[in-house]
């Protein structure tokens, strides 16, 4: 019995996953408008603009809805998404994931107290370690949809961790999670740990 609910879900899981699946190739083509902010391979030059290369495509994806519909503001992409299809979004994500992220340097007055926040989180607040979900090197977890943060750029990450605390950014789902985490960070913290983040792979 058991055995036979597995491979139903198995077999569901993998149709589920071969309808969604994006085509890298056609996703670079479909990617060139976005390579002007986001850098044509996804490395960004600009600090306040994230890089893509490397990142989950679940979360990717996700990102990219989220972005279309509303739920996320980024007023720099205002209507640059309207147009695509879900297969053009699967298709951008595989590309991005399939790039090699780059990787920065994280500012040696900082990165003690960027790595306790890190590997250690806040227990005395209740606040878990950030390598429960995002990995003790960055890299996330894919499958999960839990970003890829080695190497993304300090200015980004400090920006996104002080709008999930301030309530600019809501797009974490109903258990809040990094809400949650968020609004245990001071600024100086949050300066730590997103330097630490940008050296970190
Ligand atoms: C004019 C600049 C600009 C262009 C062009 C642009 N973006 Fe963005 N994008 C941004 C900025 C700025 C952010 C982050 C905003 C913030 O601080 O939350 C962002 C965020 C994102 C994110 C979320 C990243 C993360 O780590 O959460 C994704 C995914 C994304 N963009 C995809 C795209 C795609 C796909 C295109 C092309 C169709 C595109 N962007 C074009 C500026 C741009
Ligand atoms: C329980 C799991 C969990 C823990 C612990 C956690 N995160 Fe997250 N984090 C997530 C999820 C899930 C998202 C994606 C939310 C979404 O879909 O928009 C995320 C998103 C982020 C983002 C936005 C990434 C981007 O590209 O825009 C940053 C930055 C981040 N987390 C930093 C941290 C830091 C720093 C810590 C530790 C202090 C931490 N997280 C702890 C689950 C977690």
């Amino acid at each position: 019995m058991n055995k036979v609910i597995v491979s139903l879900l198995l077999t569901l899981g993998i149709t589920g996953m071969a309808h969604a699946a994006g085509d890298a190739k056609a996703g670079q083509a479909k990617a060139a408008v976005c390579g002007a902010c986001h850098g044509p391979d996804g490395n960004s030059a600009a600090p306040n603009f994230p890089k893509l290369a490397g990142q989950g495509e679940r979360y990717l994806i996700k990102q990219m809805k989220d972005i279309k519909a509303g739920n996320r503001t980024v007023l720099e992409m205002t209507g640059l998404l309207n147009n695509l299809s879900d297969q053009d979004l699967a298709d951008i994500a595989a590309y991005f994931a399939s790039q090699k992220g780059s990787v920065g340097a994280a500012d040696p007055k900082v990165v003690a107290r960027g790595e306790a926040l890190f590997r250690g989180g806040k227990l005395e607040q209740g606040m878990p370690a950030c390598t429960g979900c995002h990995a003790p090197d960055g890299s996330g977890n894919a499958a999960a949809g839990f970003p890829h943060l080695g190497g993304q750029h300090a200015q980004y990450v400090a920006k996104q961790l002080t709008d999930f605390r301030e309530g600019n950014r809501t797009n974490d789902g109903d258990s809040m999670i990094m809400r949650g985490i968020a609004a245990k960070l001071s600024n100086k913290d949050i300066e730590a740990v997103s330097s630490y983040i940008q050296g970190l792979h």
